[in-house]
């Protein structure tokens, strides 16, 4: 029986939920050594504390720009000066890897006749490219870039009921990232929070339907499969 119900679309964060940010920093851990988790963990904080901090500065740039802040500042940080190792770790971001359950889990939803779709922090070619090399269908691709802010934002949310034409009750929408569980909940979608990296509970408005460790379970929840 179905825990969630009455969905139309499922929309996915994309950055740790659909795609492994740590695949970056993992590819290169010949160059890295034992810096290579340090490296991904700062740079991954640095660049979503950026889009917070340039959210309420009103100083918008592209979540590509973002990234490439966060890995000089964690390359900085660990004493790291190779611009050659910081473009190799710059071309992987750009096409990251998805999660080895993503595709059989879409389609899985497409199957059932459920639109599917990221909503995403991620520039559109960034996320494309992610996409493409992932070999992955998703009806609708959604960056932020078209408002020009930042996750949590609630305009953001509402982009998906406005470009995938659904109302936002009939939304379930997954994320890895707790933060923007909490917020896509607190706006009044049906959440399921991907605790990929076992982390406690955020304290947020907003409460997730539902908690799951990968998204292999997520058909189930739905009640489909
Ligand atoms: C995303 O929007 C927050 O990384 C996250 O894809």
């Amino acid at each position: 029986m179905a825990k969630i119900d009455n969905i139309e679309a499922c929309v996915f964060d994309a950055y740790g939920t659909l795609f492994d940010v740590s695949a970056a920093a993992a590819q290169c851990q010949e160059e890295l050594g034992d810096k290579w988790a340090p490296l991904s963990q700062i740079w991954r904080d640095k660049q979503l504390q950026y889009t917070w901090l340039r959210s309420l500065m009103d100083e918008y740039v592209p979540f590509w720009q973002v990234t490439q802040d966060g890995l000089d500042y964690a390359m900085a940080t660990l004493g790291i000066d190779n611009p050659e190792l910081r473009q190799k770790l710059l071309d992987i971001y750009f096409k990251l890897d998805a999660y080895t359950e993503v595709p059989d889990m879409l389609q899985t939803l497409t199957n059932a006749g459920l639109k599917t779709g990221t909503l995403s922090n991620g520039s559109p070619e960034m996320l494309q490219a992610a996409v493409d090399n992932a070999g992955i269908h998703l009806d609708a691709v959604i960056s932020v870039d078209k408002v020009g802010i930042f996750k949590p934002d609630g305009r953001i949310y509402q982009l998906v009921c406005d470009d995938m034409g659904v109302a936002k009750e009939n939304v379930a929408f997954m994320s890895s990232n707790a933060w923007d569980a909490w917020a896509a909940a607190n706006f009044g979608f049906q959440v399921v929070w991907v605790n990929r990296f076992n982390q406690p509970p955020e304290r947020l408005p907003g409460q997730p339907r539902e908690i799951i460790p990968d998204l292999t379970g997520l058909p189930a929840i739905l009640g489909i499969g």
